[in-house]
């Protein structure tokens, strides 16, 4: 009832009645009162008149269930929300849920993580109360070697949600962080579960500095918030849900042609790496080269010193700017 009344709160344009409430969720006035007053002491601001009802004049930046359900408005990504104040690793959570069966567009928060995972066995800082540390859970039904490319998808989305929620211009570093101004201010790490030729599940780890003020000296010079750049207090459950809307509408163009054919401009126009030297940190041995865009495959292509063109596979390798992060 709880997230329900949030969701009608939210959509409502004046007042809310109380009497409707009740009939709606067969309940007394008390009980819409109760519900009213657990909002209000979380944070949201609740205006209530004497016969004409209550209205939603404020929001705070809080994580929940409900605060989440009662925003997202996709038809699946993000359907079957998961949130824990405090867990070890949201994608550590959703593997174990894809498991357990959970479903295709699960989606796993928290507002803190003890052991967050990065990519290449790197722990991710996961201060409590500012950032977004989530996971969305996928069953897609296309082979494995499609798999690393979802990665490409979800950069975009975040990207773009990011862009619609805060303003301004979000540039991608090759295959999956996103920055601002040249510093990072999200990654995301791609995990799978597989058979040479089935996928049992895939879970996609997005973390956004969000609303940090300071960080670590080792990461300082590389590393930023949405709130340090654009000025602005985010409301994270406003910015979560705009991602998973593009992403459900980015993961659809995807399915449809199982590569990144349809998303290749969009994800081409904010490419920081494009045109730049980089090194491409291949676990065979790491070369110097200059990037010139991605494939349909979300391939970075490349020209090597030798004058070589190669395609670098974004599951193998990552690549680092010669003259600085990007
Ligand atoms: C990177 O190294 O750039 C990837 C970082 C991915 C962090 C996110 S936070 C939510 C999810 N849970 C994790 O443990 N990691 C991912």
């Amino acid at each position: 009832m709880k997230t329900e009344i949030l969701r009608l709160l939210r959509e409502s344009e004046g007042f809310l009645s109380g009497q409707q409430l009740c009939s709606r969720f067969q309940v007394s006035r008390a009980a819409v009162w109760k519900v009213m007053e657990q909002l209000k002491d979380e944070g949201y601001e609740i205006q209530a008149v004497r016969n004409k009802g209550y209205r939603l004049v404020g929001s705070p930046d809080v994580l929940s269930r409900e605060e989440l359900e009662s925003r997202i408005g996709t038809r699946w990504a993000g359907h079957h929300v998961v949130y824990f104040p405090q867990t070890d690793s949201t994608n550590l959570q959703a593997k174990a849920a894809g498991e357990a069966g959970s479903p295709h567009g699960s989606l796993f928060v928290t507002d803190r993580q003890s052991a967050g995972r990065g990519r290449r066995g790197r722990a991710w800082e996961s201060p409590g109360g500012e950032n977004i540390y989530m996971t969305l859970l996928l069953r897609p039904e296309f082979p494995p070697e499609r798999a690393s490319m979802l990665t490409l998808v979800m950069a975009l989305a975040a990207a773009e949600g990011i862009e619609t929620v805060c303003g301004g211009e979000v540039g991608i570093k090759w295959p999956n962080d996103l920055v601002l101004k040249g510093k990072k201010i999200c990654g995301i790490l791609t995990e799978m579960s597989a058979e040479v030729d089935y996928i049992h599940y895939v879970v996609i780890g997005v973390g956004i500095n969000v609303n940090q003020d300071t960080f670590p000296e080792e990461i300082r010079e590389t590393a930023t918030s949405l709130r340090l750049e654009t000025g602005k207090k985010v409301i994270r459950g406003e910015l979560i849900t705009e991602i998973l809307k593009r992403f459900e509408e980015n993961y659809e163009i995807f399915a449809g042609t199982r590569d990144l054919s349809g998303l290749q401009e969009a994800y081409s126009r904010r490419l920081v790496n494009r045109d730049r030297e980089v090194k491409v940190l291949d676990p065979a041995g790491a070369y110097e080269a200059h990037a010139l865009g991605i494939d349909e495959r979300g391939e970075l292509i490349v020209r090597t010193r030798e004058g070589e063109t190669r395609k670098v596979f974004a599951g193998e390798v990552s690549v680092r700017g010669i003259y600085g992060y990007v």
